[in-house]
């Protein structure tokens, strides 16, 4: 999804922190912008130089998300561009998991992330033994593994899915059961879509025997960091002091928070809900940047500034360090070739599922 023209790269670095200035003189103090913009020009120098594409998941910094990106979107869009993209190297401005799905999907480019670790609290929930322990217990049930996961886990998944196609996914699987990894609130959130009943084995008394157990969908309990951390009470509190606010939630949030929102759905289905929305102020229940973002590009609309929850992971990636990963070569992703073909399978199978959320 492409939100602005891509800067043109004859532009000068005082053309570069005017179009800067015109999304984010509201959001971003004039020095640092004036800063940034001498970087964003380097950046855009470098990314011709070395034919390569940035890639930069909604979560990025507002002055790295307006100015140096080709493409800005959810995990599921930006997995799309990995797989077609002709240049020879892929800045992924994301965490990890997403800059693997990358390599996974184009293993002959060079995959860089800006930062060296850039992790996520659900891909660390979960590891392969995890997985093969699972299909062990309930043989022949097919696995669903949410893209946060890393590329060993995905090699031993029947299927990907992102928060914007989850229940697509569960759905086309035909399956009356499904084990749903590893987000516990993406799976209870996903199995009231589909009309399904949820269990989770690893929290389960051990003297209940499998055979015993009523469900159609088998999770896990990991959670985001970030979005755990919501409560029904933000809500209560935001709708008391604004009364006409539009509250908006990632799916990853627990289920009861989902029920007193207005609109659930991935970073990118909230994108689009603002945008052709009418109302003039949200609450968006996401991680801090994004809202910036959406303010950025819908200057009419109020997004409330409640939100004070940041993804450590997402804003290790700044311009600074996207410019070293061109500059530098680093940090280059690679998936051991027995892996990624497996883990290949897994996430095409997705792609090829048309829905987004
Ligand atoms: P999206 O796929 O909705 O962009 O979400 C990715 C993510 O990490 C949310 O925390
Ligand atoms: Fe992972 Fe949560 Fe950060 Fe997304 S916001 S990258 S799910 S820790």
């Amino acid at each position: 999804m492409v939100y602005y023209p891509i800067k043109d790269v004859s532009m000068t670095v005082a053309d570069t922190y005017e179009s800067m200035r015109a999304r984010l003189s509201a959001i971003v103090p004039d020095a640092e912008l004036r800063y940034k913009a001498e970087i964003a020009d380097e950046v855009l120098r470098l990314k011709e130089e070395r034919n390569a594409v940035i890639l930069a998941h909604n979560y990025m910094e507002p002055a790295l998300f307006v100015s140096v990106p080709d493409y800005r979107g959810d995990s599921l869009d930006l997995s799309r561009r990995a797989a077609t993209t002709d240049r020879d190297v892929i800045v992924f401005c994301g965490v990890r998991f997403m800059a693997e799905t990358a390599k996974i999907l184009s293993p002959h480019k060079t995959v860089l992330l800006p930062a060296e670790k850039a992790g996520c609290s659900l891909a660390a929930s979960i590891t392969a033994k995890d997985v093969i322990d699972l299909k062990k217990r309930f043989p022949g049930v097919p696995v669903v593994s949410y893209v946060n996961t890393y590329a060993d886990v995905k090699a031993e998944s029947d299927i990907c899915c992102t928060s914007g196609n989850a229940a697509a996914v569960v759905e086309s699987l035909a399956a009356d059961t499904v084990i749903f990894l590893p987000d516990e609130y993406l799976a209870r959130n996903t199995a009231r879509e589909t009309g399904k009943h949820v269990i989770f084995p690893t929290t389960l008394p051990p003297e209940k025997a499998d055979t015993e157990l009523d469900y159609q969908l088998i999770g896990w309990p990991g959670r985001c960091e970030v979005h755990e951390q919501f409560t029904v009470e933000d809500v209560e509190n935001a709708r008391r002091q604004f009364p006409d606010v539009i509250v908006l939630a990632h799916p990853e949030c627990p289920p009861d928070v989902i029920d007193v929102v207005d609109f659930s759905g991935g970073t990118n289905a909230m994108i689009n809900y603002v945008r052709d929305h009418p109302a003039g102020r949200y609450l968006l229940l996401t991680e801090c940047s994004m809202g910036d973002n959406i303010a950025s590009e819908n200057p009419d609309k109020e997004m409330v500034r409640i939100c004070s929850i940041r993804c450590p992971h997402m804003n290790e990636i700044t311009l600074e360090d996207t410019r070293d990963a061109l500059r530098y070569n680093r940090y280059v992703i690679e998936v051991p070739e027995d892996i990624r073909s497996r883990a290949y399978r897994a996430v095409k199978r997705m792609i090829e599922i048309n829905a987004s959320g």
